[in-house]
């Protein structure tokens, strides 16, 4: 699966990172909420998975100063406008990034530590297949104590149902599809590894916040 999804993710962003914080500015929403919320403890490790641009990274970077970052992603074309752009906000220090699948990466080998005090999924789970893989695969690396904190789409349940259709139409042309189920993957998995879950929804549902906090 790895192996071709690499592929098509790279295809859909080998252009489009060139003009992807621009435009998702208008569209991702609930990310700098997100951001906003994830009060790192002083001197820890945040973790996005499917890190894009570096975007979010960034703006953790300058909301946490004390932080070390880490991102992974599947497109290599994404993590090279990543670095050069967290270069450029001078991060390039606190902050590590590698290639690897959200289902399956090995964070000892790619990050040399296997647990950080937050982990974070941001409008990446829409777009991989094997959703709910990721999702425990996220929550395994994260701290005792510590939170996995997602958004993504919603199910546009408060939006008119036009909205809703032309939305996920023409989400499904860039192989995005909202995970209605994701609240209840994240209660099924807190129940099964131990943690406190939470979820609501954004902007009469053009969103979804989810997350954790592990025991
Ligand atoms: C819509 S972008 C979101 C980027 C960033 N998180 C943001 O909020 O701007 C989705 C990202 O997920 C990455 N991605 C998709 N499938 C993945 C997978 N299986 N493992 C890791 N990253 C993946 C894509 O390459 C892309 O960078």
């Amino acid at each position: 699966m790895s192996g071709s999804h690499d592929r098509l993710m790279d295809s859909i962003y080998r252009r489009q990172r060139h003009i992807y914080d621009l435009s998702r500015k208008y569209y991702l929403l609930g990310r700098d909420g997100l951001i906003a919320d994830l009060a790192p403890p002083k001197g820890g490790a945040v973790l996005e998975i499917g890190c894009g641009t570096g975007r979010n990274l960034i703006a953790v970077g300058k909301a946490w100063p004390n932080t070390r970052l880490y991102g992974v992603d599947i497109s290599e074309a994404m993590l090279e406008t990543a670095r050069m752009s967290m270069g450029k906000a001078g991060m390039a220090d606190r902050a590590t990034l590698a290639q690897g699948d959200a289902c399956s990466f090995d964070a000892e080998a790619l990050f040399g530590r296997a647990t950080f005090e937050r982990v974070f999924i941001s409008y990446a789970l829409s777009m991989i297949p094997d959703w709910r893989g990721a999702l425990v695969h996220a929550a395994r690396h994260v701290a005792p104590g510590g939170r996995l904190e997602i958004v993504d789409f919603g199910q546009q349940e408060g939006l008119p149902g036009l909205w809703r259709r032309a939305l996920f139409g023409w989400l499904a042309r860039f192989h995005v599809s909202p995970r209605g189920e994701l609240p209840g993957a994240i209660s099924a998995l807190a129940a099964d590894m131990g943690g406190f879950p939470h979820s609501r929804t954004l902007y009469r549902g053009y969103a979804v916040r989810g997350g954790l906090i592990r025991i």
